[in-house]
C-alpha cells in the first residue's frame, strides 16, 4: 500500500495559505507554487540513498556523503505541473525532465492524453511525478501507467493538494507509488474540484481565467 506523507512544515503551510486565497495574483501564485515545490522536494527526497566518498578539503582528508543509486527525473503533468518544475530542479539540478500532457474532459472527468516526451533512459531513472492537484486521481494514475509501460520501476507522486478520492485511486491502481502532499482536503464537489482546494491550478498559474 502506498505511503501518504502530508508535509505540515510551517513554511509550506504558510505559503499554501496564501496560495488558496482567491485574491492572490497570478504572479504571486506562480512564485508560491514553485517555492512550495522546492520545499516539498527537500522533504520528499529525504530517503534518497547516499554513499561515503573521500574528499580532500584544504585542511584534511574527510569522509563525506554523496547521492548514490538511480538518477532522477522530474515528470510534470501539463499544464499545471509545469509550475512545479523550477522549484524541483533548483533542488536537483542534474535531474532530467519528461513531460506528460493530459487534460480532464470536463464532462467525464477522464484524462485525455495529448503529449508524451521522456528522456531516452527513463526506464533507468527514479521518477517524481508532479502536479499541484490530485482530485479524482485519474490524471496522475494515467501518467503513472504510461511511465510503467515505458519501463519505469520507481515512482513517487508529489502534489500540493490531494483529495481523499485521489489518494484512494492511486493506492488502488498503484500501491507501489508513495504520495506526498502539502494538504489533504475534504472532498470533491460536483464538478470534480477539490474542496476547499485553491480552484483551477492551471488557470491560476498561467492567468487563463
Ligand atoms: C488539473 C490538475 C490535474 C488534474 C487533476 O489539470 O492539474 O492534472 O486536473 O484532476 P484529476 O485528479 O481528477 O485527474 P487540468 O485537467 O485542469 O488541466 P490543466 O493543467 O491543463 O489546466
Ligand atoms: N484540477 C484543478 O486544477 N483543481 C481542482 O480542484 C481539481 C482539478
Amino acid at each position: 500500500m502506498s505511503k501518504v506523507c502530508v508535509f505540515d512544515h510551517p513554511l509550506i503551510q504558510h505559503k499554501l495559505s496564501i496560495l488558496r486565497d482567491k485574491r492572490t495574483s497570478v504572479k504571486e501564485f506562480r512564485e508560491l507554487v514553485s517555492e512550495i515545490a522546492m520545499l516539498m522536494c527537500f522533504e520528499a527526497t529525504r530517503d534518497l540513498p547516499v554513499e561515503e566518498v573521500e574528499v580532500e578539503t584544504p585542511v584534511a582528508k574527510a569522509t563525506v556523503k554523496r547521492l548514490a543509486g538511480k538518477k532522477l527525473a522530474i515528470v510534470p503533468i501539463l499544464r499545471a505541473g509545469l509550475g512545479m518544475v523550477d522549484g524541483m530542479v533548483s533542488m536537483i539540478p542534474a535531474a532530467k525532465v519528461g513531460h506528460i500532457g493530459l487534460f480532464r474532459d470536463p464532462e467525464t472527468l477522464e484524462p485525455v492524453k495529448y503529449y508524451y516526451k521522456m528522456p531516452a533512459d527513463i526506464g533507468e531513472r527514479e521518477i517524481i511525478v508532479v502536479d499541484p492537484m490530485l482530485a479524482t486521481g485519474g490524471s496522475a494514475s494515467a501518467a503513472i501507467s504510461f511511465l510503467k509501460e515505458d519501463g519505469v520501476k520507481t515512482i513517487k507522486l508529489m502534489c500540493i493538494i490531494g483529495a481523499p478520492e485521489g489518494i484512494a485511486r492511486i493506492q488502488e491502481d498503484h500501491p507501489d507509488v508513495d504520495i506526498y502532499v502539502a494538504a489533504l482536503d475534504s472532498h470533491l464537489n460536483d464538478h470534480g474540484y477539490i474542496v476547499p482546494g485553491l480552484g483551477d491550478a492551471g488557470d491560476r498559474i498561467f492567468g487563463t481565467k
